[in-house]
C-alpha cells in the first residue's frame, strides 16, 4: 500500500489529443473536430472528458487554422502543418512533452463519446503500452484491428483499408493508448511511413514496442463509447447516442419527456424537476428551464430562461436572450426575441415580440407585432403591468404602453399610451344600408 502511494505520487501524466488532419471524409468546410455533438465541438468533449485524469500536461495537436481557437485554452497547442498521419502528429506532440512526464495518454479528438469510467480505468494499466480494444459486432466497420499473441497481449495494429482480410479480427482499435513516456520518446524516431498511404501511423508503435522488448496490454471497452466520427453519418450516430444519454440524465432528475427520441437537448441545458417537455421540442444552447414548466410540442428554444410553472408552445419560438417569468404563457406561433415576459403575462397566439418588456399580468392579443427594426437600428417596446393589447396591434418602437392601458384591436400605435388609457387608431366604421342587396342584384343582371 505504501509502495503504491509513492508510485502514484511520482507518476507524472500527460494527455495528448490528436485533432489535426483534414477530415476529408466529412466533406465539410468545417474542420472535423469542430463539428458539434449536442452543441459542443467534438474536440471540446474530449478535452473535458480527459480532465478526470488530472494530468500534469495536456497537449492538443491541431491544424494551423485552429491554433488560436478558444477551445484550446489551458492546453499546450502543437500545430501540425501538414497532416502526415497520427504517428506524425504524435511526433510533434512528443517534442512538447515535459521532461518529468512518465505516462502519456493518447486520445483522438474524433471520439467524443468517451466515458469517464473507461478513462479512469486506463490509470491502472501496468504495461509499457496499453491500448483500448472493442469487440465489434459488425465486422464491416473500418476501425484498425488489434492482433494479439496466444496469451492475449497486443503484438500489432493493422489498418483495414490496407488489408480487407484482417476485418475478420473482431478486436478493433479504439484509438486510445497509454505509453511509458521514455519508451515513446525512444520509439517515435523509429516509426516509418506506411508504404501505401505515405503517412506515419501511431498504431505501428505496438509492433515496434514488442520488437524492442516492451510489455503491452489490452483493455476492453464498449464500442459505443469510442465511436470514431469520420463522416457526417457517424456524426449523426454519435449525436443520437449523446441525445439518448443527455435525456436519460434529465429524466432521472425528474424531467418528463413525452417522446424523448423526438426532442433535441443541447449539452448545457438546465431543466428543473417536474417540467414536462412534449414531443419534438428543440432545446438549443443556453436554455435554463425551472421546475414545473411545460414546453409543449414543436417549440424551438435557445438562449432563454423559463421560470417555474411557465407554459411555452405548442409551436413557440424563443431566442436571443428571453426571460419568461413565473406562470407566464407563450402560445402557438409566437416568436419572442430579446424580451422579458413578466409574471403571469400572456401572449397566446400568432405574435412577434422583439426587444420588449411585457409587464406582469399583461395580455398580448393574437397577431400583435412589435416593430422593433427600421432597417438600421433596433428599438424597445415597453408594455406596462396588466395592460391589454388588442388583437392585430402594430406597436411601432420605441414605444411605451402604460400600466393597465388598453389598446384597441387593429390599431397601429406610434405614440406612447399613458396608464389606464385607451389607445385607438382605427378609422370610423360606416354602414351602408342594403349595399349588399344592390350589389348582388347588379351582378345577377350582368351574368344572366
Ligand atoms: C485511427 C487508427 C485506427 C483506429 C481509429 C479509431 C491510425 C493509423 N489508425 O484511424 O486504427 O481504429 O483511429 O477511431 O492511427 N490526426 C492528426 N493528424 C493527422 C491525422 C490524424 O492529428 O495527420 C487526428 C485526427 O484529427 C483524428 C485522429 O488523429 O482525431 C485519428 O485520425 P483519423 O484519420 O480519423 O484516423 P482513423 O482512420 O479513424
Ligand atoms: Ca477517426
Amino acid at each position: 500500500m505504501v509502495l503504491r502511494q509513492t508510485l502514484a505520487q511520482t507518476t507524472m501524466k500527460a494527455v495528448i489529443i490528436l485533432g489535426a488532419g483534414q477530415g476529408k471524409r466529412m466533406k465539410s468546410s468545417v474542420p472535423k473536430v469542430l463539428h458539434k455533438i449536442a452543441g459542443k465541438p467534438m474536440l471540446q468533449w474530449v478535452i473535458d472528458a480527459v480532465k478526470i485524469l488530472s494530468a500534469d500536461q495536456i497537449i492538443t495537436v491541431v491544424s494551423p487554422e485552429l491554433k488560436n481557437h478558444e477551445i484550446l485554452k489551458g492546453t499546450d497547442v502543437v500545430v501540425q502543418e501538414v497532416p502526415l498521419g497520427t504517428g506524425d502528429a504524435l511526433k510533434f506532440a512528443s517534442q512538447k512533452l515535459k521532461s518529468n512526464i512518465n505516462k502519456v495518454f493518447l486520445f483522438c479528438a474524433d471520439t467524443p463519446l468517451l466515458n469517464q469510467k473507461d478513462i479512469k480505468n486506463l490509470e491502472h494499466s501496468k504495461a509499457d503500452l496499453t491500448v483500448i480494444g472493442m469487440k465489434l459486432e459488425d465486422l464491416k466497420k473500418s476501425y484498425g484491428r488489434i492482433e494479439c499473441n496466444n496469451k492475449g497481449y497486443p503484438i500489432a495494429i493493422k489498418e483495414t483499408k490496407h488489408n480487407e482480410k484482417i476485418k475478420n479480427i473482431p478486436t478493433a482499435n479504439a484509438g486510445v493508448y497509454v505509453f511509458n513516456a521514455k519508451m515513446l520518446q525512444a520509439l517515435l524516431p523509429k516509426l516509418k511511413t506506411n508504404p501505401e498511404s505515405r503517412e506515419f501511423y501511431a498504431t505501428d508503435l505496438v509492433e515496434l514496442a514488442v520488437k524492442n522488448g516492451h510489455t503491452t496490454e489490452l483493455i476492453f471497452a464498449d464500442e459505443e463509447n469510442f465511436l470514431g466520427v469520420n463522416t457526417l453519418v457517424e456524426l449523426a450516430q454519435a449525436e443520437t447516442i449523446m441525445q439518448r444519454r443527455l435525456k436519460t440524465e434529465h429524466m432521472l432528475n425528474g424531467v418528463q419527456f413525452l417522446l424523448p427520441e423526438t426532442s433535441y437537448v443541447n449539452h448545457d441545458a438546465e431543466i428543473g424537476t417536474g417540467t414536462i417537455i412534449e414531443q419534438s421540442v428543440h432545446i438549443g444552447e443556453n436554455v435554463h428551464i425551472a421546475e414545473n414548466a411545460k414546453i409543449l410540442g414543436f417549440s424551438y428554444l435557445s438562449n432563454c430562461t423559463i421560470e417555474s410553472s411557465a407554459n411555452i408552445g405548442p409551436f413557440a419560438h424563443l431566442r436571443g436572450n428571453v426571460v419568461v417569468e413565473e406562470n407566464a404563457s407563450i402560445g402557438n406561433f409566437v416568436e419572442v426575441k430579446g424580451s422579458i415576459i413578466e409574471k403571469n403575462a400572456k401572449a397566446k397566439h400568432l405574435s412577434y415580440i422583439g426587444d420588449a418588456i411585457v409587464g406582469e399580468g399583461a395580455n398580448i392579443g393574437a397577431g400583435t407585432i412589435t416593430c422593433n427594426y427600421n432597417g438600421f437600428e433596433k428599438f424597445k417596446t415597453q408594455i406596462g403591468k396588466n395592460a391589454m393589447v388588442g388583437v392585430n396591434t402594430t406597436l411601432i418602437a420605441p414605444i411605451s404602453i402604460g400600466e393597465g392601458a388598453y389598446i384597441a384591436a387593429g390599431s397601429v400605435i406610434t405614440e406612447d399610451v399613458s396608464a389606464n388609457s385607451l389607445g385607438i387608431t382605427r378609422t370610423q366604421q360606416q354602414e351602408k344600408n342594403e349595399w349588399a342587396t344592390t350589389f348582388r342584384a347588379k351582378y345577377s343582371k350582368k351574368l344572366s
